[in-house]
């Protein structure tokens, strides 16, 4: 049976930071009020999903030596597009100069964990090489006037290529769900910007990250004790903290970017992964949890077992 590994990565932040420092001028809030409560310093903002995309696919394809005549698919998870029509997927194919079958998927934050499993059964069903990218410009669609949203989200993008190269599957479990009776939680209208019950999304994600990884866990066959590095999606430290603790999981297993990217949605996930690969946090054989929860509510988790390319 044909398997998918990840052979290469990248990610890209647009350039302007904000800080917190600059988010207490517009609205009713402090650093130390956003610190404490999320665990964010700053993040970048007014990045454009197909450009910030483009950017980190094209270095990932470099990485993995990939040219664009190679790539059968790209697979773009976003919650905002640059336009409604047509999807981003196509407008970065075309910069890229990809010849293949391209769309958008929209599973809000857990957006890159489901484009990645499905990247891995496309690979399952023949596929070579596929594009795999997170990405969101969350900035475009945040009230700058409601501090309960504004501090919290960011821009940025990560980019995976999955290839048919491994003798041994790398995608040892996962699990995919949405609770659509939770969608009032967390929404968008069309035009409009996000609506955020803070309080209710922090409960319902906490119990819906321990309830993927669990599960995606149990279909790995494998325990909490045997993961070396857990990807959450980087919402909120305090999520996470609670997450892991009711996972038994030491948060110093966690790759944590939120202070400096904020909550990116789909890209958030792509993002702590690659800092974490930069970081060398991984050796061949060991395995990472994926997890992550959004809007919808959806939420999904994979383990991984980390099976480096040869370059
Ligand atoms: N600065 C200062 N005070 C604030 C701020 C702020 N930015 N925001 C709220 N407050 C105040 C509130 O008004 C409240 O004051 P009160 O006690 O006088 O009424 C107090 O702080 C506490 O408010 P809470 O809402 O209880 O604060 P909480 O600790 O829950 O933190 C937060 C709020 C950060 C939004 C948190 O609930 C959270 O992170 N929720 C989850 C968000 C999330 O994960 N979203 C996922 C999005 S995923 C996607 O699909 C895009």
């Amino acid at each position: 049976m044909s398997h998918g590994r990840i052979t290469g990565w990248a990610t890209n932040l647009p350039d302007r930071v904000l800080t917190n420092d600059e988010l207490a001028q517009m609205v009713d809030t402090s650093d130390e009020w956003i610190t404490a409560r999320t665990g964010i310093k700053t993040r970048h903002i007014d990045g454009k999903v197909t450009e910030m995309s483009a950017a980190a696919a094209l270095d990932a394809m470099k990485m993995a030596g990939v040219s664009p005549d190679q790539i059968d698919l790209l697979l773009l998870a976003t919650i905002s597009p640059d336009q409604q029509i047509p999807a981003s997927a196509s407008v970065i194919q075309d910069s890229l100069g990809l010849s293949c079958g391209a769309f958008d998927l929209n599973a809000a934050c857990s957006g890159f964990v489901y484009g990645l499993v499905t990247a891995m059964q496309f690979i399952q069903g023949g596929m070579e090489r596929i594009l795999v990218i997170g990405s969101d410009s969350l900035s475009s669609i945040t009230n700058w006037e409601d501090r309960g949203t504004c501090i919290l989200f960011g821009d940025g993008a990560g980019a995976v290529i999955v290839e048919n190269s491994a003798d041994k599957p790398s995608l040892l479990g996962w699990d995919l769900m949405s609770s659509g009776d939770a969608a009032d939680l967390l929404y968008c209208e069309h035009g409009d910007n996000i609506v955020m019950d803070g309080q209710a999304v922090f409960r319902k994600a906490v119990l819906a990250m321990e309830a993927a990884a669990i599960n995606a866990m149990d279909k790995a066959g494998v325990t909490s004790d045997q993961i070396k590095l857990v990807v959450p999606h980087q919402a909120n430290v305090r999520i996470i903290e609670s997450a892991l603790k009711r996972l038994d999981i030491p948060i110093e297993k966690a790759a944590l970017v939120l202070n400096y990217t904020g909550n990116t949605s789909a890209a958030s996930i792509p993002l702590a992964l690659v800092d974490a690969l930069n970081a060398e946090r991984v050796d061949s054989g060991d395995l990472i949890l994926l997890v992550g929860f959004g809007a919808g509510m959806t939420s999904a988790a994979a383990v991984v077992r980390w099976d480096p390319p040869t370059i």
